[in-house]
């Protein structure tokens, strides 16, 4: 098969930066700094001999006991990404609406899926927020569907919800899928999802993840939360025992972490208000959308995002590189929020880095000029 829309993702750079050291702080990936006490599980724990619910029942128990959903409004999944693939094929979509830049996942999976992509570009000048509700409109016109995060990914933007109520009550026929992966990172949640509008507008669909919030990435638990229509026209073409017997298993534990959820949204959200306030001094980067639990910033200091991303890495610090997104090509990095004495060391070697970018411009040069005199 051919390379077709292959990507790398941040996690992907830092493990060849990894390799090269160890102690690392990666502010690449955007997940929950501290960890759920699921303590520390055994695999006598699980039942691997035998298959896991067919369903991923685990994951729906945590849907109806956390949130109270009825039980056929949850698709469960591995991670939120088997919805996002699964959905564009299940659909029949031919035609996608997309932010542009946002997660690239919705892109390939729509493509893959045989479907046609446009984009509504969110302008650096207008914060990256979501267009008005008219353009939004207009460019509906030509989609069967609207795929949006809220928060979004990378631009770390939130989508108002009621734009996206008004627009699906008025294009009952369209598709709108809302990506919610961050969205317990903001303090609007819970009334800001629209998981608990589903059963009133049958064409939104919720893909929510329990990746990011808990720390799970290497779990996979996530879940659909739709119409029970919709959610059995996705089980016609969803393959069985997607979710695993480990990730059921701990699924339903999550429902004991209630101090934990409330610690994380309260370290977040202190942290992203001292972040934006220490980001006032630091000149020459610019912050841009911080709703979830990262932010986007823009590097204004001497020379290319290079010579930041270098000092950085020299200072055991990893930040993801957005280079590759379009209308982040301008020397845009993101970070994630992690702890305070973490985002300290981050806050420092910024503040270094602005201080001190002339001369690192010169050294980096100076490098440059000798690897290319001694490979010659
Ligand atoms: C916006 C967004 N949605 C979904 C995902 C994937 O979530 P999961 O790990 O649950 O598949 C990511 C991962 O980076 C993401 O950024």
């Amino acid at each position: 098969m051919t390379t077709l829309y292959h990507h790398q993702h941040g996690g992907a750079r830092l493990n060849q930066a990894a390799q090269k050291s160890r102690a690392l702080l990666d502010f690449s990936v955007n997940i929950s700094p501290i960890s759920p006490p699921i303590g520390t599980l055994s695999l006598d724990t699980f039942s691997l001999h035998s298959y896991p619910s067919i369903d991923g029942r685990g994951i729906k128990d945590f849907y109806t006991g956390k949130f109270g959903f009825n039980g056929d409004t949850v698709l469960p999944l591995n991670g939120a990404i088997e919805g996002i693939y699964l959905l564009p094929r299940a659909l029949g979509l031919r035609r996608l609406l997309l932010l542009s830049p946002s997660f690239y996942e919705y892109e390939r999976a729509g493509r893959i899926a045989g479907a046609e992509i446009a984009f509504v570009p969110l302008a650096a000048e207008n914060g990256f927020q979501l267009p008005s509700i008219d353009l939004l409109a207009d460019a509906l016109l030509h989609a069967d569907a609207f795929v949006v995060a809220n928060p979004n990914n990378p631009t770390g933007t939130e989508v108002p919800p009621e734009i996206i109520m008004a627009l699906a009550s008025r294009f009952p026929e369209k598709w709108f899928i809302l990506d919610e992966a961050f969205i317990q990172f903001t303090p609007a949640f819970p009334d800001n999802s629209l998981m608990g509008k589903v059963m009133a507008l049958k064409n939104v669909i919720v893909v929510h993840s329990l990746t990011k919030f808990y720390a799970l990435p290497g779990l996979r638990l996530g879940a659909v939360i739709a119409h029970p229509t919709v959610i059995r026209r996705l089980l016609n073409y969803k393959e069985p025992w997607t979710v695993n017997a480990i990730a059921e298993s701990v699924a339903p534990l999550l429902l004991e972490c209630g101090t934990y959820e409330e610690e994380l949204r309260a370290m977040i959200f202190s942290e992203r208000e001292r972040i934006t306030a220490a980001f006032l001094k630091i000149k020459g980067i610019k912050l841009a959308g911080g709703a979830a639990n990262f932010f986007l910033a823009q590097w204004n200091g001497d020379g290319p995002l290079d010579v930041l991303l270098s000092w950085l890495t020299g200072q055991q610090l990893h930040v993801r590189d957005c280079r590759n997104f379009p209308g982040l090509e301008e020397d845009y990095f993101r970070f994630a929020i992690r702890k305070p004495v973490e985002n300290d060391h981050l806050l420092d070697a910024l503040q270094s880095a602005m201080l001190w970018s002339g001369n690192l411009l010169r050294t980096e040069s100076l490098v440059e000029n000798h690897t290319t005199q001694s490979s010659s």
